[in-house]
């Protein structure tokens, strides 16, 4: 049985993730903070043949990592998945602190936190993936906070990539383009919401790379409509 943790699972992409991993040889524990919304992935997952647990954090407080971390307990995580995001989309002059903040604590500092703190139980074979994004490559207009949030958390998986190869730990990182979830419900202007891809697509990839044997590792993984 392997152990997986997936971040932000409540919905979206991280939902989707936990679906496709369901597995009679995968113990999914899934977190987020929507009480109801995880606990229905947990169910989804189990009616499709899967087991997991759910833990309602907010990512966003190092204190509420460090609770996840004691909760998970002496269970063996095998496979982290950095999935949890937000995004504040405003012209970088009326971005606040606050705003600047949050963003950095749920899309850099907690995946940081948790590939720290679970690394050493680890062995090889497993793997670190992380949902980062077309955003983490490129820079758009009014998204300067989340596309330097994703950049940072770019350079430090590409940077600990080196550090874990020599333990035979995998380093994934997902780079999906727009995909059609909640994170564009707050985003003001118009976007192509039915052209966008959908998140079963960044979960197939996901699962692809897990399912590449040990010794294999496939780095760098862009998504993009045609
Ligand atoms: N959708 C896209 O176009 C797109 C493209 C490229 C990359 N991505 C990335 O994909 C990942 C998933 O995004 P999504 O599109 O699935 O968005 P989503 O539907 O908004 O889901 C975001 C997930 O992150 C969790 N989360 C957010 N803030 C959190 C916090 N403070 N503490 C704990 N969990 C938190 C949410 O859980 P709760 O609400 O329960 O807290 C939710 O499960 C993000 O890293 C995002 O940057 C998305």
């Amino acid at each position: 049985m392997e152990n997986i943790l997936i971040t932000g699972a409540s919905r979206g992409i991280g939902r989707a993730i936990a679906l496709a991993l369901c597995s009679n040889k995968n113990f999914l524990i899934l977190t987020g903070r929507d009480q109801r919304a995880l606990a229905e992935t947990g169910r989804m997952v189990k009616e499709n043949g899967g087991s997991a647990k759910t833990i309602v954090k907010d990512l966003s407080a190092p204190a509420q990592i460090d609770e996840l971390i004691s909760e998970i307990g002496s269970v063996k995580i095998n496979h982290l998945i950095n999935n949890a995001g937000m995004a504040v989309v405003k012209p970088f002059e009326d971005l606040s602190l606050d705003d600047w903040h949050k963003t950095f604590a749920v899309n850099v500092t907690a995946p940081f936190l948790l590939t720290q703190k679970l690394i050493g139980n680890m062995s090889a074979g497993s793997s670190i993936v992380n949902i980062l994004s077309v955003a983490s490559k490129t820079g758009f207009a009014n998204w300067s906070s989340y596309c330097m949030s994703k950049f940072a958390l770019d350079g430090f998986a590409k940077s600990i990539r080196g550090e874990l190869g020599e333990r035979g730990i995998r380093v994934i990182n997902i780079y999906p383009g727009a995909i059609d979830t909640d994170i564009w419900n707050d985003v003001e202007g118009e976007w192509p919401r039915d052209k966008m891809m959908s998140a079963d697509e960044v979960a197939k990839s996901v699962k692809f790379a897990m399912d590449a044997p040990a010794n294999v590792v496939l780095e760098d993984i862009t998504i993009s409509n045609v």
